[in-house]
């Protein structure tokens, strides 16, 4: 069982995005059983959320449905999940604030190191911007989660 963890500012754009992108794949490709799969953000005032509704509307074209309720990074994930995959520096520094253990900073990987076709080193953050802001998270989204479960299925 490989156990990821998407991580953002707020869980409420782009890491349920990535985390409903994870999941269709997997499903798709049958593997299931062999992934768990969650979001969380690194501050808590979305807490209890659902995700936000220009996202929501915008993965609904692509045909995805967000369900995932925002919350916030807890310790605890460092242990519970194998790979904290963040969307950009900003989420990366503060990962690494809240890592207890070098063993669990070593979880920390980047979602845009995964990309394929994308060359670019963060997932711009859409909450500020218009509608081609959102479409552009799933664009990249659906090139780095593609890359990182051909990776992952790849690993002995
Ligand atoms: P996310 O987007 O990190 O992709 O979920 C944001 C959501 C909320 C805020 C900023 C970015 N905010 O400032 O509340």
């Amino acid at each position: 069982m490989k156990k990821i963890l998407f991580v953002c500012l707020g869980n409420i754009c782009r890491s349920p995005m990535a985390e409903a992108v994870m999941k269709k794949l997997v499903k798709d490709r049958g593997l299931e059983t062999n992934y768990e799969i969650d979001s969380a953000g690194l501050i808590s005032y979305h807490e209890g959320e659902g995700a936000d509704p220009r996202m929501k509307m915008h993965a609904r074209r692509h045909g995805y449905l967000l369900t995932h309720i925002s919350r916030p990074v807890r310790e605890l994930d460092f242990d519970l999940f194998d790979y904290i995959v963040s969307m950009d520096d900003s989420n990366w520094d503060k990962l690494h604030c809240l890592a207890p253990t070098a063993e669990a900073a070593a979880k920390i990987v980047r979602m845009t190191d995964y990309c394929h076709t994308h060359v670019i080193d963060h997932v711009p953050d859409p909450y500020y911007g218009g509608d081609q802001g959102f479409e552009n998270v799933i664009e990249i989204l659906e090139d780095a989660c593609g890359g990182m479960l051909e990776d992952l299925e790849n690993q002995p």
